[in-house]
């Protein structure tokens, strides 16, 4: 089997580098425009938090199961469109995790909230009068995918809004030019995302760069 991939398996690893818990059992996590979920599986296995919600512009949020490339996918790893999330859950349990109390389907249904065909502006607006303010939001390698950078800087802020008080949130965005549909942040823009945050870790490699901060608070509401 291969390595598993994905921001839930990197944020345990990046716990792990920091000896930082960036997450508790009561936390409420937001993964906005999701991809594949799987590693989030692994993550709650791994260091339990309370709830998922996981959104993506997708009709279909699919899970991938880490196979080698040189093997053909095992039958039972197969997902057809009336493959179920909870379905999807198992299979990926059964593969890759495997060795702590597998959820039960209301337990899933719980804790994992997934809104498949949905962008993150309309679910934002709606949720706004549903939910809580999330304790982490994960806004991973979304952001360089919109064309006007002001529309991008306006999704962080109406991120930020859903974001609670200690709330941190995890920021990877392109700053390389990658492949054409990726319009990659230049520091300007970074700096503009920085100085919105208290910031807790700050990392870059070749092409992208990883912020993950707390909402900064003015001097006039402390
Ligand atoms: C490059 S993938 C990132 C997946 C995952 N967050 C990660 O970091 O590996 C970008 C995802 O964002 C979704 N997406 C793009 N625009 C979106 C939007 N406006 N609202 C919600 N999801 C969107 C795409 O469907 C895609 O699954």
């Amino acid at each position: 089997m291969s390595d598993i991939h994905g921001t839930g398996k990197e944020c345990l690893d990046l716990m792990v580098k920091l000896n930082k818990e960036l997450f508790t059992a009561e936390s409420q996590i937001l993964d906005i425009g999701c991809g594949d979920p799987g590693s989030f599986f692994y993550l709650f296995h791994s260091a339990k938090f309370n709830h998922y919600t996981g959104i993506d512009l997708n009709e279909r949020i699919k899970v991938r199961v880490p196979t080698t490339h040189d093997q053909p996918i095992p039958e039972d790893l197969v997902i057809s469109s009336d493959t179920t999330m909870y379905e999807q859950y198992e299979k990926y349990y059964k593969y890759v995790i495997n060795n702590s109390d597998k959820l039960d389907k209301p337990s899933f249904q719980r804790t994992f909230r997934f809104m498949q065909g949905t962008a993150a502006d309309d679910f934002l607006k709606q949720e706004e009068k549903l939910h809580p303010k999330f304790d982490l939001i994960f806004l991973s390698n979304l952001l360089h995918l919109i064309p006007d950078k002001q529309d991008s800087f306006k999704l962080f802020d109406l991120v930020l809004n859903h974001l609670g008080e200690n709330g941190i949130i995890w920021i990877k965005v392109f700053v390389e030019e990658y492949k054409s549909g990726v319009y990659p942040y230049n520091e300007s823009d970074i700096n503009l995302i920085r100085s919105r945050l208290s910031i807790i870790h700050d990392a870059a490699d070749a092409e992208k760069r990883l912020i993950i901060g707390k909402k900064k608070i003015s001097a006039q509401q402390r």
